[in-house]
């Protein structure tokens, strides 16, 4: 026995004297991922031992710690070292169409299990977990943090040696691909963003679709000859300072006699209190015609209105609603307005009446209690649950704000190409189909801006104006007075600047004078680009 463990360290010293010499590579500030530095080429993937990320088939939840665990499916054969990894995808590049966009794998971190001390990382191999030492184990575990929303698929791959330049490589059972959980993912409102200092305002349409009838949920649908509807929506667009609801707080009166009794007038009116201040729309929608059908409304948001929050009752239903509140729009990676956002709505309860089933009498909750997940049905738990509807919020245009052109520039804090603002996409080109000089395209006007003086006695008597644009390999080139602009736009030939893209014409107009900013769709129509000007391109 004693010779045996004799042996046993002798073997462990040896090896560790043999190892010596390696661990200076270390010093080149190289990562080397090969287990233990070694010279050998791998061997083909041996199915001993299996990678597993620990309660994942094939779908992660964004920022999500996993553990990841290396083991010996027979829990018998043996390995002295090894290396965990993660690999990210890519996605195409525009601008440089040879250097793909490697997206990010999230993180790989030692495991955080006391029992599991056998892990090690080295700084100039991030995401990588080592061995801590070299005796021989039949399993090891790691942490993943899964990467935040929008970065497809991850593989998360070992080396495995059993013994010094013996090693097995990642394929097979040694690797896991992995992808982002979009069913998931559309129930997770976007991260907040403290920091919204976008220039340009916008406008949104907003698509309410019902998803709730007999034949998605069964369990958890009105047994009633009743109408079954979703009442009106009500929302507005607005800043930190107003609140609709918030989970775990009281509804408000408003909210209370909506859920309640799907009468939407109080919310209304609490709403139109802060009209102006921090509410930039108030969102109003007549509900969709069946549970299962879709109504559409749009609003304005702009730097300081950047939340969407909204409700509307489940019909009939104790006090059981649908909602969101501060759903973000100002995209906290690009720092620049979120082209399209989709969330699942699950059924709220407004904590003011203890009724359990949506066909319940009245049963006043006294005293009343916060806002939380409604309770429907026992046989469905609330994560398997189907969702009631889904919003989907499209950027339909954006408006250049004068008086912060400079902002739209220095608000990119991230010097990653990955994260450089992209300009909002917009629908495919539409040229104008009466443009006068064919070699020189432009696309269709866009409508007319508002009508422009002031109002004086009901009546403005001015002048709009409106804009196209040139177009060139099918980008509408936009005038954004960019003075560092991208290099990459390309330049509107000299014998197309004579094509004008703006055009004016005298409007009257009915106003009604009041102290309100007018909204802030106008454009200064006389700070048109002079010839010579540089061109930046915004599609
Ligand atoms: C995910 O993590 C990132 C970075 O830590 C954070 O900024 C973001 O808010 C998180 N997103 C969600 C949906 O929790
Ligand atoms: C909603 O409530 C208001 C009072 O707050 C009332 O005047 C109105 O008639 C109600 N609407 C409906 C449709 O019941």
């Amino acid at each position: 026995m004693a010779m045996f463990k004799l042996k046993g360290c002798l073997k462990i010293l040896i090896t560790t004297l043999l190892l010596q010499g390696s661990y200076s590579q270390e010093e080149m500030e190289i990562c080397n991922k090969k287990p233990l530095q070694t010279k050998t080429a791998p061997l083909p993937p041996d199915n001993r031992f299996v990678l597993e990320i620990v309660g994942v088939d094939n779908d992660y939840i964004p920022n999500t710690t996993y553990t990841v665990r290396l083991y010996a499916k027979d829990e018998q054969a043996s390995f002295i070292a090894f290396t965990i990894s993660a690999t990210g995808d890519q996605k195409p590049n525009e601008r440089n169409p040879r250097k793909p966009i490697i997206l990010e794998h999230g993180r790989i971190l030692s495991s955080i299990n006391p029992d599991a001390h056998d892990t090690t990382t080295k700084s100039v191999c991030p995401d990588t977990v080592f061995q801590a030492n070299v005796m021989p184990k039949t399993s090891v575990e790691a942490q993943w943090i899964a990467p935040p929303k929008g970065n497809k698929c991850v593989t998360i791959y070992a080396y495995v040696a059993v013994k010094p330049d013996v090693w097995y490589s990642s394929d097979g059972p040694l690797s896991k691909k992995v992808c982002e959980d979009h069913r998931k993912n559309e129930d997770m409102k976007p991260p907040e963003n403290n920091d919204c200092r976008v220039c340009e305002e916008a406008r949104y349409e907003l698509k309410f679709e019902g998803s709730w009838s007999y034949n998605t949920h069964p369990l958890m649908y009105p047994k009633t000859d009743k109408e079954v509807k979703f009442s009106d929506i009500v929302g507005a667009s607005h800043g930190k300072n107003f609140i609709l609801y918030r989970d775990n707080a009281d509804a408000s009166e408003g909210l209370q006699m909506l859920a309640k009794q799907g009468n939407t007038t109080r919310l209304e009116e609490e709403i139109l209190e802060m009209l102006g201040d921090s509410v930039r729309t108030v969102i109003k929608a007549t509900g969709p015609p069946k549970t299962w059908m879709s109504t559409v409304t749009s609003f304005r948001t702009s730097a300081q209105h950047h939340f969407i929050s909204l409700a509307c009752a489940i019909i009939p239903s104790p006090d059981w609603f649908l909602g969101v509140y501060n759903m973000e729009l100002c995209d906290v990676k690009t720092g620049n307005w979120a082209t399209n956002v989709v969330l699942n709505l699950y059924p709220m309860d407004a904590g003011i009446d203890s009724g359990l089933t949506f066909e319940s009498s009245d049963e006043a909750t006294l005293p009343p209690k916060p806002i939380a997940k409604a309770d429907i049905s026992r046989e469905v738990p609330y994560d398997k649950m189907r969702p009631f509807a889904k919003l989907i919020v499209t950027l339909v245009r954006t408006y250049a704000n004068p008086n912060c052109i400079q902002e739209t520039f220095t608000a990119p804090s991230s010097t990653d190409e990955e994260f450089k603002p992209e300009p909002p996409t917009s629908p495919p080109v539409v040229l104008d189909p009466n443009n006068e000089v064919p070699d020189c395209p432009v696309s269709s006007w866009e409508e007319w801006l508002p009508c422009e003086d002031e109002c004086i006695d009901g009546k403005i008597d001015g002048y709009q104006t409106r804009f196209r644009y040139h177009v060139i390999n099918g980008v509408a080139i936009k005038n954004f007075e960019d003075e560092n602009g991208d290099a990459n736009t390309p330049e509107v030939p000299e014998e197309c600047e004579e094509v004008s893209t703006s055009e004016t014409r005298h409007c009257e107009e009915p106003c009604t004078e009041q102290t309100d900013e007018p909204e802030a769709e106008r454009r200064i129509w006389s700070d048109r680009l002079k010839p010579g000007q540089r061109w930046s391109g915004r599609n």
